[in-house]
């Protein structure tokens, strides 16, 4: 007999359709919505409200509201929302394009924030009251505690703060999904906080199920729909190249001593190109390692596979498809393996600079002292957001950069004089990697990184350009020790902008 999936009696008169549940959600009400990545966010309510949305625009009143989530969603919430005009406001990442046209059309205020101080953020009050929690879950208990589904993120904040709460009981996640969580939440404010008890990846600390009050919960509304991920791309050119940089220089660390040889607790970006490490490093010598990372990608499924990964620890499963259905099939093979915690918790400074993170992320643009530009591409028009890459950049054991050198079918170079918009500063960049090569920066001063940067990861046909703009910057350059030449260095951008390699 299967356990049904809503287990607390008291929920059962308050089962409802999605079309009912979004008519609790008024104008200009902040909604936290749970889901990161294309995993565990509500798929049912979002649309019900789009649809209510559309209607009251129809009749020439107004409807959007403020999004609050644990990272990016799926189309059916972002770009449902964005298309209906229905979002003023949106918190703290958004990779939907959808949504991205229109916060750069200027119409979505898009507070892009470190993705650990969301949780913190909205318990200290600093971004008003939360109205109402849209949550997807696996299972209800039968005393309404709530067995989490593919991702955590803010949930369990959300859960606390909001006035009422809508539940989306999906039947598509698997049952066996319990006991793969830890949440652990610490409400206290400063002073009152305490340290946080985990010192192993695989630790479990806190409890397995979210837990709330449960005369908030408005509507519980039934669905059975899929996460939404996308397929990566088989590893091959760059992103493979890249890969065999970043090993080989891993390997080399253990060599010297400087890392264990099972190395130490790896967090990999979003992308292909982490993606294309992760699957490297199931072909390598290293075994016994550990993650404490933000979302699982499938290439840390395929390290737990080939028996070298014992344990990943993440917020998400930010799974392809068809890694998701091999997880689904397989679950029990994976308990112990995977822990998925509240937001706070996978991405926190502390944690990160204590356990030793090996951080690996993408960027846009880095310029040759080293700074980086995960977000904004030409300084002003907004890719994704920070995420989490400023969280275990500033405090990784190490901190590696990666990127071909070259963007746009290689019309311009990721290596430039100067960034157009800094979200790493030089001193939180550590290695620098491209398919040109990798730099080790660690205990370089500016002009030593620069001359390294440009020579070792800089694309040959940009490089005779960024050697003149930087012998000219030593020469004529106000000071002497990250020597730029501001105005010269964004016409460098402008340049594109004028043949039109830049326009989205
Ligand atoms: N100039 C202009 N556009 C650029 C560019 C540059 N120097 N570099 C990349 N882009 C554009 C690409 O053309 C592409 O645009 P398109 O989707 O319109 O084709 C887009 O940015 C994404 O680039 P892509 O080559 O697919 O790179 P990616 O998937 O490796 O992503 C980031 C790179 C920086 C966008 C991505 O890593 C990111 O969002 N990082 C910030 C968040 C983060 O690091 N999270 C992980 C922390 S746990």
């Amino acid at each position: 007999m299967t356990t049904p999936r809503i287990g607390h009696p008291g929920f059962a008169s308050r089962i409802m359709s999605a079309a009912q549940a979004a008519a609790f959600i008024r104008h200009d009400q902040a909604v936290g919505f749970s889901g990161f990545t294309g995993a565990g966010y509500p798929k049912a309510v979002s649309q019900a409200l789009v649809t209510r949305i559309e209607a009251a625009h129809a009749r020439g009143e107004p409807f959007a509201i403020k999004v609050w989530s644990g990272a990016s969603t799926g189309p059916e919430l972002d770009g449902a929302l964005a298309r209906a005009k229905a979002m003023s406001f949106r918190w703290p990442y958004n990779s939907d394009p959808v949504a991205r046209d229109q916060i750069n059309a200027g119409l979505i205020d898009y507070c892009d924030t470190h993705l650990s101080e969301v949780a913190p953020m909205a318990a200290e009050g600093f971004f008003g009251p939360l109205d109402v929690a849209v949550v997807e879950v696996t299972a209800i208990k039968p005393d309404g505690a709530l067995v989490p589904s593919t991702s955590v993120g803010n949930n369990q904040t959300w859960l606390h703060l909001a006035k009422q709460v809508i539940l989306e009981v999906n039947s598509w996640q698997n049952p066996a999904l319990e006991g793969f969580h830890d949440i652990w939440c610490d409400d206290a404010l400063p002073p009152s906080r305490v340290p946080i008890p985990l010192v192993r990846t695989d630790q479990r600390i806190g409890s397995p199920l979210l837990t709330l009050d449960p005369a908030k919960v408005i509507a519980v509304v039934e669905t059975n729909a899929p996460d939404r991920n996308t397929p990566f791309k088989p590893a091959e050119g760059d992103c493979l190249t890249i890969a065999g940089h970043i090993l080989e220089f891993l390997g080399h660390e253990v060599k010297r001593g400087r890392l264990p040889p099972s190395l130490l607790p790896l967090q990999s970006g979003v992308g292909n190109i982490a993606n294309a490490v992760l699957t490297g490093l199931a072909k390598g010598p290293f075994s016994d390692m550990t993650a404490f990372t933000e979302v699982i990608q499938d290439g840390m499924i395929d390290l737990i596979d080939a028996g070298k990964l014992d344990v990943a620890s993440a917020t998400a499963l930010s799974l392809s498809p068809a890694y998701g259905e091999r997880l689904h099939r397989e679950i029990e093979r994976y308990r112990g393996k995977i822990v998925l915690r509240n937001e706070d918790i996978s991405n926190h400074p502390e944690l990160i600079r204590r356990l030793g993170c090996i951080a690996m992320n993408g960027l846009i643009e880095a310029d040759i002292y080293g700074n980086v530009n995960s977000t904004h591409v030409m300084g002003s028009r907004v890719q994704n957001g920070i995420g989490g890459s400023g969280d275990f950049a500033r405090n990784g054991y190490i901190s590696i950069f990666m990127s071909p050198s070259r963007a746009k079918g290689g019309a311009i170079s990721t290596v430039v004089p100067q960034a157009s918009h800094v979200d790493h500063i030089d001193q939180d960049v550590q290695v620098l990697v491209t398919e040109q090569g990798l730099a080790d920066l660690r205990g370089l001063a500016p002009k030593q990184r620069a001359a390294k940067i440009i020579a070792t990861c800089a694309h040959p046909q940009f490089r005779p350009a960024l050697q003149d703009y930087f012998d000219r910057a030593c020469r004529d350059a106000y000071g002497k020790h990250s020597p730029s030449l501001p105005g010269e260095a964004l016409s460098w951008h402008q340049r594109f902008i004028d043949t039109g390699n830049m326009l989205p």
